[in-house]
């Protein structure tokens, strides 16, 4: 096991009517921005428990984050903010709300420029406005993470800092149940993809992150087609909602390598085409998979044995079973497992390269090798 630090501050309020816990986490006397996306908040409830919630507060509103944050919309809640001195930082949503307020957070108290430069340049974030949320989507781990995703224009990129890293979130999952299959599958695979990101590399002897990890996914694999099958299930829900969080709050990637070249390339073919991250994960992923099978062998042997239980063939063939139960898996989850599956031609290739090179995406993967040569292949067997 490599050494590590490992810290994770946001208190977890997980459960039916959490929501209340807000009148005791924001705090006395502060003047709160609640911020949300496109409206699912109107019009499953949530809206209303959260302003009961914040009764006696002094507190005003933001709407319209789109999923795949915009650096445009975001900065105009920063002026928002600095214009009506907003102190405390709501955020009610999915990943991509979440996600926006951090940035914002960041970008009000950001004096040395255009704050996109904390993204391109990567510079440092200094100071940032405390931040908690209510998640509605369980998926990108960002209600507990320090890691922020936000587009401009053509880009998509990643930002992290420990000091937008939210006090507290609020997790009652059956304020999932209104989401609709398609964005169930999404974060059913995300979650997925997360633990896939930080497993699937090369043995270190990491025996409690990887039993975690092979946990987290089971109980994906097992949970997932329920929530699309049984959608009314509270109880299904709640255990992806738990697996969602855990598989990207810093645990089972605490002294381990990580991969996570699937999601850089991801992200480029977000920017392009639109399509949602989760799919692009779900299209990516196998083809990661195949083109690094040498040097993934011994965790592609370790998954195939513990998470889909193939102890039978040569090693070659365990590792094709595992591939192929994974994509199974995506067909069940409903998402598409190649460039095909979503109209997309080989043009993609060169596209997409040519964005990763842009944005210095050159050295990706556990092992710093996925240089653009490699990233073409991985985009060519993905189509
Ligand atoms: O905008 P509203 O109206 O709220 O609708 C949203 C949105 O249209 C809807 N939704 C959310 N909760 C709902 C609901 N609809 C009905 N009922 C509910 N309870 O779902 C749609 C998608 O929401 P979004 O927040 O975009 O989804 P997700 O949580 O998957 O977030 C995706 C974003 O997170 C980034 C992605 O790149 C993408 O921009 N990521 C962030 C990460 C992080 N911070 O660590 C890591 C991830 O790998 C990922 O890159
Ligand atoms: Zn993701």
């Amino acid at each position: 096991m490599n050494n590590f630090t490992f810290e994770n501050t946001t208190r977890i309020h997980f459960g039916a009517g959490q929501i209340e816990k807000l009148a005791e986490e924001i705090p006395e006397g502060s003047k709160t921005l609640v911020l949300y996306g496109g409206g699912s908040i109107k019009s499953n409830g949530v809206y209303e428990q959260v302003a009961k919630a914040l009764e006696g507060k002094e507190w005003g509103e933001f709407s319209g984050i789109e999923p795949n944050p915009q650096y445009d919309t975001l900065m105009k809640a920063v002026e928002k903010i600095r214009e009506e001195e907003f102190d405390y930082l709501l955020a009610v949503g999915g990943g991509s709300v979440v996600d926006g307020t951090k940035f914002i957070a960041a970008a009000v108290r950001f004096d040395e420029g255009d704050p996109w430069q904390i993204l391109t340049d990567h510079k440092p974030v200094e100071d940032a406005m405390p931040i908690g949320c209510v998640l509605t989507l369980p998926a990108t781990g960002s209600e507990t993470n320090i890691a922020a995703v936000v587009s401009r224009g053509a880009d998509k990129l990643p930002f992290i800092s420990p000091l937008v890293r939210p006090t507290f979130a609020i997790l009652d999952p059956a304020t999932t149940l209104s989401l609709s299959p398609r964005q169930v599958s999404n974060g059913v695979v995300d979650a997925f993809v997360h633990t896939i990101e930080q497993y699937l590399t090369y043995p270190v002897n990491a025996k409690i992150q990887d039993r975690f990890a092979e946990g987290i996914l089971l109980t994906l694999i097992e949970e997932g087609p329920k929530a699309l099958t049984t959608p009314k299930d509270l109880e299904v829900r709640t255990n992806i909602m738990w697996a969602a969080t855990q598989a990207l709050n810093g645990l089972i990637g605490a002294g381990v390598p990580q991969d996570w070249a699937t999601h850089m390339i991801g992200h480029e073919l977000t920017a392009e085409y639109g399509i949602d991250h989760a799919r692009t994960l779900s299209i990516i992923l196998p083809a990661v998979m195949k083109m690094q099978r040498e040097k993934k062998k011994g965790k592609l042997l370790q998954y195939a044995e513990r998470v889909w239980g193939i102890t039978d063939g040569s090693d070659d063939e365990r590792i094709d079973g595992a591939i192929s139960a994974t994509v199974a898996f995506f067909r069940q989850m409903e998402v598409p497992v190649s460039l095909s599956d979503v109209d997309v031609s080989d043009s993609a290739v060169k596209k997409v390269t040519t964005r990763l090179e842009n944005h210095g995406m050159t050295q990706l993967g556990e092992h710093g090798d996925i240089d653009i040569n490699a990233a073409r292949s991985i985009l060519q067997l993905a189509l």
